[in-house]
C-alpha cells in the first residue's frame, strides 16, 4: 500500500482509488473530485459526514477559472499571490464539480498544494482532486505516511488504494481558509498564512475567524488524543501543574513557533503512544503562527462529546 511512484498513484485515482498523498501542511486522503464515487469513499473511509465540505486540490494557480469561473477577483488575487501554498480559498462552486465533493454547498475550497509530490500526482491526474486531512474524522491529522497507516490502513482497500510517502510535513497544521464568497473575505480556519498577509494582498478589510462554525474544523472538538490536555499560559505554570500531576508531560516549542507548528500533531500522537495521561501544552503568543497553534490546542482540550 505505501509507494512513492506517482505514476502508479495517478493511475489509482483515475480509477476511482483512494491515494493519500502528503502535502506541506498534512497529508490529504485524495480521490477524483469530479468522481462522485470516489467522493463517497472519501467519506466512508473517513467516517465523516457526507454534509461536511472537502476542499479541491489543483495543480497550478493557472487552473482555477477553469475549475471555479465565477471565482471573485480577491480570489484570483490570492490565489496568484499565495499559490502554491497552505491557503485553502472558499469561491462559488460551478457544474464543473459536483455537489458532493461540497457537502451539497454552492460554494467550494480550493487549494493548489506546494508539496512537489502532490502536485506532481494531481499533474499526472489531469484532475482536479479532493482531499481532507487524511485521519478518521475527529482524530489528530497525519504529518507523516505512517501516521496514515495507523489511521486508516484498516479502512484502505488493498490493490486500489494507495498511501504515497513523501516524508514528514513541513508546515504541520492545515491550510489557511479564506471565505471569498462574502464582502470582507473572511478567515474561516488559521493556519500559515495570517489573517494581516491576506489583508495586505487584496487591500481591503479581512475578518478573523469568529461566529457560528461554518467550517467543520471549527467544532469545538476536534484534532483530540486520547490524554487529556490542559493548556497554560507559561513554562512555570506548566512546571507547577506537572508537579501535582501524575503521568503528565510538557508541550513547549514556544521560543519556535515553526517547529511547534510542525511538531504539533506527532507529539500527541506520541503522548498517546507512551500513555501519557495529562499533556500540559504552554501556549504561544497569540500572533502570527501563533493563531494556529492556539487554535488546534484549545479543539485538543475541549471536552469531547
Ligand atoms: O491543509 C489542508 O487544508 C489539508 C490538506 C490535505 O490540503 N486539508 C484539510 O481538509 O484540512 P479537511 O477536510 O480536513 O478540512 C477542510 C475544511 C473543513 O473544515 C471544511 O468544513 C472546510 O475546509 N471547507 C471546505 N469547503 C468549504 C466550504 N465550501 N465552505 C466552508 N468551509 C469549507
Ligand atoms: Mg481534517
Amino acid at each position: 500500500m505505501l509507494t512513492d511512484d506517482i505514476e502508479l498513484a495517478a493511475a489509482a485515482l483515475r480509477s476511482g482509488g483512494l491515494v493519500a498523498m502528503p502535502t506541506e501542511t498534512v497529508y490529504g486522503l485524495a480521490a477524483d473530485a469530479t468522481d462522485p464515487a470516489a467522493i463517497a469513499r472519501i467519506f466512508s473511509t473517513k467516517g465523516r459526514p457526507s454534509d461536511h465540505p472537502l476542499i479541491v486540490h489543483l495543480a497550478s494557480p493557472d487552473d482555477l477559472l477553469r475549475w471555479a469561473p465565477d471565482a471573485s477577483p480577491a480570489a484570483c488575487a490570492l490565489g496568484a499571490a499565495m499559490w502554491p501554498g497552505p491557503v485553502t480559498i472558499i469561491v462559488p462552486r460551478s457544474d464543473h464539480l459536483p455537489a458532493e465533493v461540497a457537502g451539497g454547498r454552492d460554494t467550494v475550497g480550493i487549494r493548489v498544494p506546494a508539496h512537489p509530490m502532490a502536485q506532481r500526482l494531481i499533474a499526472a491526474a489531469g484532475v482536479p482532486v479532493a482531499a481532507p486531512s487524511a485521519n478518521r474524522f475527529g482524530a489528530v491529522s497525519p504529518t507523516t505516511a505512517q501516521h496514515v497507516l495507523d489511521d486508516l490502513g484498516e479502512h484502505l482497500v488493498d490493490g486500489r488504494d494507495l498511501v504515497l510517502d513523501g516524508g514528514a510535513c513541513e508546515v504541520g497544521v492545515e491550510s489557511t481558509i479564506i471565505d471569498c464568497t462574502v464582502d470582507p473575505p473572511q478567515v474561516l480556519r488559521a493556519g500559515a498564512i495570517t489573517t494581516e498577509q491576506v489583508a495586505d494582498i487584496i487591500g481591503s478589510d479581512v475578518e478573523g475567524a469568529s461566529g457560528p462554525a461554518r467550517a467543520s474544523g471549527m467544532l469545538a472538538s476536534h484534532y483530540a488524543p486520547n490524554c487529556q490536555v490542559r493548556l497554560v499560559d507559561s513554562p512555570d505554570d506548566a512546571a507547577a501543574l506537572a508537579a501535582g500531576t501524575t503521568g503528565s508531560r510538557i508541550l513547549d516549542h514556544t521560543d519556535d513557533l515553526a517547529r511547534y507548528a510542525r511538531d504539533l500533531y506527532h507529539e500527541l500522537r506520541r503522548a498517546d503512544a507512551d500513555g501519557v495521561r495529562v499533556l500540559i501544552a504552554v501556549l504561544p503568543a497569540a500572533s502570527g503562527l501563533g493563531h494556529a497553534i492556539i487554535d488546534r490546542l484549545t479543539k485538543a482540550a475541549a471536552p469531547r462529546p
